[in-house]
């Protein structure tokens, strides 16, 4: 999709389809009503028959209106005005761009951006609006033999600033919002393509793609470097699976060349049946996310090389597969991790933490300023936050706050659970340094007391992400969460950088 910015009034738009907002009780935003004047109130007398009361979801497209000069207009209904947040201003693009597609409209110019959102400059508006669009108007239909859409597609979309002065800045936010959909692209994808197919090669042929296209530089470790390097843990998780498990590395270099890196370490388990503590059956094809974090990866590193962001930046992905088999973990196994600490075994199934503690371990060869490890790591975390934050946790606070104000502005949530040393108690084992489950208590948090028994040279956070990455039930699919909070994050420390 093409997003253009521009200042201009509503009324003199020509040849295209105008987007205008209305509110309940069929109040007109300022552009709705200065349409409304330029149409002699023939806007006011059809919303008064009754065809838009101004409630979130709805709309009305009417041709050819009476008095103006667009081909099409469509209104769209933002809620009560006194109610209209951030999500609600999201939603609005949302169903908007819905519309419009349905509709086979090629071309808006948009100008619910005037809407107010306490706090909001216009910088903001314009990137949410891009992701908001983008988010909507996303397909996942390349495994299906008929593709469903033959309408004419939305082509441009121009987005309207109330003041020239505003253009530049307009202009930014949306190429920010545009690198940020690409990652989130890119990460659904990923999350949505089934085992068979996404598999720990396949991701490692993913991340050489972005070698290609960006000139990052990819790296993949197989088993035998990994065997090596004393990756006990992470190795004795892909025992039980036939695909071949792979170490990932990306580094993407805008910054200086003797600047640390930030690294990002993602969970890429391809799929999770639990090992030989399987899990049921029912909704064990979601399994297939559990590698979203290791995309989460690959997607924030794509959104900093679109932007080319001056930053350093390392990834690093663990991979495999998680398969009951005779050759698999048991419960009550000993493995050496690359630390040299040893773990007990007690369920095949919190394998995640397995392949993640390796792979921090390794991330120390890069002495990174700061680590941020993603993860769907938890079931716990789906019962404490649901769909609509990610659970953090972290051992330096101004690297909490950081991540956790980064979410608020990427409207891509986080929530911060404590790390205290009495529930790292809990991974007490009576035959190795710790066990790798704590009990039901918790377990968001001893799973994370795991890992800070790995992160301990560095600042370090954890977002577990099994209740965010995906969504269940009828909208099953991958959300492409948390690009926007990392990305942002990125921006803002080099904002700060430069400041
Ligand atoms: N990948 C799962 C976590 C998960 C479960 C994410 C459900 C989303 C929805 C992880 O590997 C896992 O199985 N964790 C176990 C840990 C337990 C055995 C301590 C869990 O959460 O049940
Ligand atoms: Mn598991
Ligand atoms: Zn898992």
């Amino acid at each position: 999709m093409e997003y253009t910015v521009k200042s201009g009034d509503p009324e003199k738009q020509r040849n295209a389809c105008v987007v205008a907002g209305v509110f309940e009780g069929r109040k007109l935003s300022p552009a709705a009503r200065r349409l409304d004047e330029a149409a002699q109130g023939g806007l006011t007398a059809i919303l008064r028959r009754g065809d838009l009361e101004g409630k979130p979801g709805q709309t009305l497209l009417l041709h050819n209106p009476a008095g103006l000069l667009c081909e099409r207009l469509l209104l769209v209904g933002c809620g009560k005005e006194k109610d209209f947040h951030e999500g609600r201003y999201r939603e609005t693009f949302a169903k908007m761009a819905k519309t419009l597609a349905d509709t086979g409209t090629t071309e808006a110019v948009v100008y619910l951006t005037e809407l107010g959102v306490k706090g909001r400059d216009i910088a903001w508006k314009l990137r949410h609006a891009v992701e908001s669009v983008e988010m909507a108007l996303y397909k996942f239909d390349r495994l299906k033999s008929h593709k469903s859409d033959k309408k004419r597609p939305l082509r441009k979309v121009i987005l309207t600033v109330g003041k020239r002065s505003e253009l530049a800045a307009g202009e930014a936010a949306v190429q920010q919002g545009l690198a940020i959909s690409a990652g989130m692209h890119l990460v659904r994808d990923l999350g949505n393509l089934p085992g068979n197919i996404c598999t720990p090669s396949y991701l490692a042929d993913q991340a050489r793609e972005l070698e290609h296209q960006y000139g990052v530089k990819t790296t993949v470790l197989e088993r035998e470097d990994m065997e090596k390097l004393g990756m006990g843990a992470l190795l004795s998780v892909s025992r039980g699976s036939r695909q071949p498990p792979k170490l990932i590395t990306i580094e993407y270099k805008g910054g200086k060349d003797d600047e640390p890196p930030v690294a990002l370490v993602g969970k890429g388990l391809t799929f999770d049946a639990g090992g030989i503590s399987i899990k049921p059956a029912a909704a064990m094809d979601e399994m297939k996310y559990d590698m979203c974090g290791g995309a989460t990866v690959l997607g924030v590193i794509k959104a900093c090389a679109e932007l080319k962001l001056p930053i350093n930046v390392v990834g690093v992905i663990p991979s495999s597969e998680n398969l009951p088999d005779g050759d698999a973990n048991k419960p009550g196994d000993v493995v050496t991790s690359m630390s040299g600490q040893t773990i007990e075994v007690l369920n095949t199934d919190a394998e995640g933490r397995l392949i993640l503690c390796d792979a921090l371990t390794y991330t120390e060869r890069f002495h990174p300023v700061a680590v941020v490890d993603i993860a769907t790591l938890t079931g716990a975390c789906v019962i404490a936050l649901g769909a609509h934050a990610s659970g953090l946790l972290a051992n330096n606070d101004q690297l909490a706050r950081d991540l956790l104000n980064a979410g608020k502005y990427a409207h891509d949530r986080a929530w911060q659970l404590p790390l205290w040393s009495e529930y790292d108690k809990q991974l007490e084992s009576n035959f190795a340094d710790m066990a790798n489950i704590g009990g039901r208590e918790g377990g968001t948090i001893t799973a994370a007391c795991f890992l800070a028994r790995y992160t301990k040279k560095f600042k370090w956070a954890h977002l577990d992400i099994a209740g965010t990455a995906w969504l269940g039930g009828k909208a099953k699919g991958g959300t492409g969460r948390p690009v926007p909070l990392l990305t942002t994050w990125l921006i803002q420390r080099c904002e700060a950088a430069s400041e």
